[in-house]
């Protein structure tokens, strides 16, 4: 079941990948396994998901021709690191989708990756402790890759684009998926030799379409509209709102548009 694929280039996480055919979802999977004793790099993935998972209990469709990989991580500096972690491969995800010749790829907070407004690929990622003393981060990965989006209709909730319907034409999952993970071992050493995401959350800031645009925040059952100023050192979203400066740390955001 262990695959070995030969287009890895990492030097920090040593890539381990289970491929399967069918399963729920990836995440719980790969959840599942850290439980019985799996580390860093486990990688698992699936050409289709029956109950695939997104952020906010919502499901995420998962037809044949998608990307659909969990991996493991380590907690890198310091302990709440689910966040900056969706970060840092939302920009991964990013890298990896430009590579192919996809153009105007970017990033709205948390970790969506879209292009034109239209979302492209997303990201959830989970914190899971797996004895007394050691946390772990799973991070799954969903690419609308070779599915055409007239095809996902039906089950869309918000503008969604693939890559295939940028480029016109099929590409490789498997090289997609080595070219995300190699991506996110650079960003990692960059945290690693810097003790600090800064790296990461300026690149985050760089390639988003949120800041600076009016956004409304979604948080339990209240809505706030604001301009999206900036993101904190943990990966939360600054709204400048009516109030004043709100943080924003897991709510839903909606690009209403209309820049500063
Ligand atoms: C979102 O945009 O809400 C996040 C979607 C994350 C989907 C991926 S597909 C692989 C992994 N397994 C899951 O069940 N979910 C993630």
């Amino acid at each position: 079941m262990i695959n070995h694929f030969n287009c890895f280039k990492t030097t920090i996480i040593r890539p381990r990948v289970i491929s399967i055919d069918s399963i729920d979802s990836t995440n719980r999977k790969t959840k599942e396994l850290l439980v019985q004793g799996e580390s860093e790099g486990l990688i698992v993935t699936a050409r289709t998901q029956t109950a695939g998972r997104g952020r906010k209990d919502r499901s995420w469709y998962s037809p044949i021709g998608g990307l659909y990989f969990s991996i493991a991580l380590k907690p890198r500096i310091g302990p709440e690191q689910a966040p900056l972690l969706g970060l840092l491969s939302a920009c991964a995800v990013a890298r990896g989708i430009r590579s192919l010749g996809v153009e105007n790829v970017r990033l709205k907070w948390p970790n969506d990756v879209l292009v034109q407004q239209h979302k492209i690929a997303g990201i959830l990622s989970e914190s899971i402790q797996v004895d007394d003393n050691h946390l772990r981060i799973v991070v799954g990965i969903g690419v609308n890759q070779n599915c055409p989006v007239s095809e996902m209709s039906e089950h869309l909730r918000w503008p969604t684009t693939s890559i295939i319907d940028e480029l016109g034409k099929e590409t490789s999952i498997e090289a997609l998926l080595c070219s995300i993970v190699n991506e996110m071992d650079e960003l990692l050493q960059a945290v690693e030799n810097d003790s600090s995401y800064a790296v990461v959350l300026e690149e985050w800031r760089r390639v988003s379409s949120t800041l600076g645009t009016r956004v409304r925040i979604y948080e339990d059952e209240k809505t706030t509209d604001g301009i999206a100023k900036d993101i904190g050192e943990d990966g939360s979203l600054i709204v400048e709102t009516d109030e004043g400066l709100m943080k924003v740390v897991s709510g839903d955001v909606a690009h209403l548009g209309g820049m500063e």
